[in-house]
């Protein structure tokens, strides 16, 4: 199987225009920097879908004016060959200039009560650039199911929101967290992290699973639970350490699934997220 490279948006019109019509198109969306945790959700598109279809592109709307837009980690020859050894059929990797064509965008607005805490808080306009790009390339390729890591808990609730709110025809799939051997969860931003940094950014897998163990100890006090991560925190400068429900409002028991704890912190200069779905 030969693994297809298009940039144009209307040349991958005309791919997805020459398909059978029973076809299942798995899509996943990415900007690259491709690790485990991005091949998990493509091996989950492969298992449940005639084609696959991966995006490359990093989005720029979705960086605030300090971010690592400029830094962040390109090479697309390698993500190709990834992608081309997994077995993908298309890989999507538009510019810009093809995704944003006016100076003047069209941008969604995430829901007052979810987009603007946690990382939106934090990253001011990141999630209406997350909303409206993954909304262009929903209408771009038509994919039956679209797979998200559950690692970036608050995109994937959005997202969800996005498709429900939009009556976009498309499957929301959610994947699990990917690890490294030490627990650290996959992410293309850890090739920031120096020796020392790696070390210290355990703490955050560790501290979630003191949390998860107490939990399935019985305890469900969030405010108990909140306190003993914070305890394997200390040294880390933390963005957020919170309970909240699947609309982000925050509780004060923990109700099995329907809760999520969530830890954003900073080691050196490297912003890590991690949480745990309950
Ligand atoms: O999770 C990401 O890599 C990005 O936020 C996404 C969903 C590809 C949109 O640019």
């Amino acid at each position: 199987m030969k693994t297809l490279l298009l940039s144009a948006p209307g040349e991958f019109q005309d791919y997805r225009r020459q398909l059978h019509k029973d076809v299942c198109i798995g899509f996943v969306p990415t900007m690259g920097a491709l690790h485990e945790g991005h091949l998990s959700l493509i091996k989950a598109s492969k298992q449940n879908n005639t084609h696959t279809v991966v995006s490359i592109f990093v989005n720029p709307t979705q960086f605030g004016a300090n971010e690592d837009f400029t830094q962040y980690p390109r090479d697309i020859q390698k993500d190709f060959k990834i992608c081309q050894e997994a077995g993908v059929d298309v890989v999507f990797a538009p510019e810009i200039s093809q995704m944003y064509p006016n100076n003047d965008e069209i941008s969604i607005n995430p829901p007052k009560n979810m987009g603007y805490i946690y990382e939106g808080f934090i990253r001011e306009g990141h999630f209406n650039g997350v909303l409206t790009i993954v909304l262009k390339l929903i209408h771009l390729i038509c994919p039956h199911h679209i797979y998200f890591g559950q690692k970036d808990a608050q995109q994937l609730l959005l997202i969800k929101r996005l498709v429900s709110d939009t009556f976009l025809p498309t499957k929301v799939i959610p994947c699990p967290t990917q690890r490294d051997f030490d627990g650290l969860a996959l992410s293309s931003r850890n090739i920031y992290l120096s020796p020392q940094d790696r070390k210290e950014a355990l703490k955050i897998p560790i501290a979630l699973q003191n949390i998860k163990k107490a939990i399935q100890e019985g305890e469900i006090n969030t405010s108990v639970l909140i306190e003993l991560g914070k305890k394997e925190l200390k040294g880390l400068e933390v963005a957020y350490l919170d309970a909240c429900d699947y609309n982000l409002v925050q509780i004060q028991k923990i109700r099995q699934n329907a809760s999520i704890i969530l830890i954003a912190a900073k080691v050196g200069k490297t912003r890590l997220i991690d949480n745990l779905w309950i």
